[in-house]
């Protein structure tokens, strides 16, 4: 899809693979400049060196975990320097460790909790500590407590949270970290809209990344079929889930904080 991204920087978690890359890939072959933290360094290098031919744009990779405070500040502002001020921060890194809540596992459940709910946290502040405090001392240079909304730049947070949120047998862990990050982008929107930063959140269904390892293959394609079967338009695509983001940080949507688009392949009840 063609979007206007020009001169405009996203920092994206997880952009080595899956979705994260699309949007990369989107948001670089559109015009942004973009900057990927990922824990893994090999596919984090090659994404970048597609992404640095996708578009005009600068590409970076930046290797750590987002549930690594002190890393990932250490990382924003190395960030910061090489690219520049950031327009949208995609929190997309993700893992993945189901069992049932009958089968409670605690290293699965801080493991699931830390990456996908605390990194959204870590990597959060990260940004919004520096946006709101720059915006902090501009109003005090007026003599004001806040600047007016919309003399602060535009910025966009877009959390990949997941159906999951809604409630998944077999997904204790997975379901509880994505609620909470529904939680958090309503709170984020609520705090952040008077510096001019709209939060959102995204809830896909079943997309065929590598996030799912086998199991669409496994057992000749039984859970493929199950899955197909369960979403009326079938199991989705990497690109359905970057245009609803993709949008979301567009000029298009700047009237719009805090939504919650399921992305969910015409299901309606969940997962
Ligand atoms: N694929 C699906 O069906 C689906 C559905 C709903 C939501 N999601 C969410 O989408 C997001 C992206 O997942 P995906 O499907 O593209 O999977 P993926 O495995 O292809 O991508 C996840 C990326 O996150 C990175 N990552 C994992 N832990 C990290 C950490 N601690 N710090 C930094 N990076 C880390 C991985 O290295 C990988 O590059 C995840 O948050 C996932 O929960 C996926």
């Amino acid at each position: 899809m063609k979007w206007n991204f020009e001169g405009k920087n996203a920092f994206i978690t997880g952009g080595a693979s899956g979705i994260g890359r699309q949007i990369a890939m989107d948001m670089a072959s559109n015009g942004a400049s973009v900057a990927i933290l990922d824990m893994n360094e090999e596919l984090g290098n090659k994404t970048v060196e597609e992404l640095k031919k996708a578009g005009n744009g600068k590409a970076i990779f930046l290797k750590g975990s987002v549930s690594d405070k002190e890393g990932v500040e250490k990382l924003v502002a190395q960030a910061m320097t090489e690219i520049g001020d950031f327009d949208f921060l995609i929190n997309c890194a993700g893992v993945l460790r189901d069992f049932l809540v009958s089968r409670f596992n605690e290293k699965f459940w801080d493991f699931t909790i830390d990456v996908n709910l605390k990194g959204v946290a870590i990597v959060s502040q990260a940004f919004v500590t520096k946006w709101v405090n720059e915006s902090r001392a501009k109003a005090k240079e007026k003599g004001e407590k806040y600047l007016p909304v919309l003399e602060n730049k535009p910025r966009v947070i877009v959390n990949i949270a997941s159906l999951a949120a809604e409630g998944n047998a077999g997904q204790v862990a997975y379901s509880a970290s994505k609620a909470g990050v529904v939680g958090m982008t309503l709170t984020m929107a609520k705090e952040l809209a008077r510096y001019n930063i709209r939060s959102h959140a995204v809830k896909p269904t079943l997309i065929d990344t590598p996030i799912l390892g086998e199991l669409l293959e496994k057992d000749e394609g039984k859970f493929k079929k199950y899955y197909d079967g369960r979403i009326p338009f079938g199991i989705g695509q990497t690109s359905y889930v970057s245009d609803p983001v993709c949008f979301l940080c567009s000029e298009g949507a700047y009237f719009i904080n805090g939504s919650l688009i399921p992305i969910n392949g015409g299901k309606m009840d969940g997962l």
